[in-house]
């Protein structure tokens, strides 16, 4: 029978910061096949909630559960396996490492297979390994970055940081793809090819939620949006409404999002 619970659930989650409520009682789902942004003025929250739901910080309160499995107080590491992977604000890839290395890297952290099992050279490893190149390579492929697949990622531009990036945080297979700001200082022919890979990877079935300043990417990609405020959620629903929420508009005014949330809303 398919299940009916959302694919992600997200109750109560507050993280404060020497008094700081970064997040303050955050609640929303995340259904099957959807892509969730997730958007709010600088400082409102985000990212920590990124961290919180990811394990890359300790929530003070709340709970998480990934197709009903609980992770909340769970290690980065476990929540990865469990299907959730992510990519950073500021972008994290190894420079002197090649492309294909970087993706085989992701892929270790979370197929289980331990340095002694792969020293070893167990055949179970030597096929898991067979099975992670093709996929790096397959990855690699996709995000258009196959000619510098042998290249250390310090020859890459900070945008095709960004696809390695995407392309690393897919090697696991995740339920859901979580990425905070992918446009964020990429050039209009990268962002292109970015909102293609996430439209045509979500016409496959991938879930992502996606932080973004980029208002307008986030009110034609996204099936729903999740607004924030000084760690709280200020509004919620399909962007049709979100558009038309004063609250919205409100909380963007006097900042430096202003502008592109007014040509989001209402066009150029
Ligand atoms: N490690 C930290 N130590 C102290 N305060 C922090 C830390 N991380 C975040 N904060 C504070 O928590 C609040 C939320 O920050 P967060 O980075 O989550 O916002 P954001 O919505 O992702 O912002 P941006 O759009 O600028 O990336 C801010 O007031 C920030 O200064
Ligand atoms: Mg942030």
């Amino acid at each position: 029978m398919p299940s009916q619970q959302p694919l992600l659930s997200v109750e109560g989650l507050s993280k404060s910061f020497s008094g700081i409520r970064a997040v303050d009682d955050l609640n929303f789902v995340v259904e099957r096949g959807e892509i969730l942004g997730l958007i709010g003025p600088n400082g409102s929250g985000k990212s920590t909630s990124i961290d919180c739901i990811t394990g890359f910080a300790r929530a003070d309160q709340g709970s998480v559960l990934l197709d009903g499995k609980r992770l909340t107080g769970a290690r980065a590491e476990q929540i990865a396996q469990a299907g959730l992977s992510r990519t950073f604000q500021n972008v994290r890839v190894y420079d002197r490492l090649t492309l294909m290395e970087n993706v085989l890297i992701a892929r270790q952290a979370y197929d289980g297979v331990r340095w002694w099992q792969a020293l070893a050279g167990t055949q179970a490893c030597r096929g898991a390994e067979r099975r992670a190149s093709e996929r790096g390579r397959e990855l690699i492929h996709l995000v258009g970055l196959s000619t510098m697949s042998a290249f250390p990622a310090a020859f890459l531009s900070y945008g095709q940081k960004k696809l390695l990036a995407l392309a690393m945080a897919l090697m696991s297979n995740p339920k859901i793809v979580i990425l905070d700001e992918p446009l964020a200082g990429v050039n209009p022919t990268v962002i292109r090819r970015i909102a293609g890979l996430i439209q045509s990877l979500n016409g496959d079935g991938q879930t992502f939620i996606i932080v973004e300043h980029n208002v307008q990417f986030i009110m034609e990609h996204c099936s729903r949006v999740v607004v924030m405020e000084q760690g709280r959620k200020l509004a919620e629903g399909p962007p049709s409404l979100i558009k038309e929420d004063e609250r919205v508009l409100h909380a963007y005014l006097g900042k430096a999002d202003a502008v592109a949330m007014e040509l989001a809303f209402h066009g150029q």
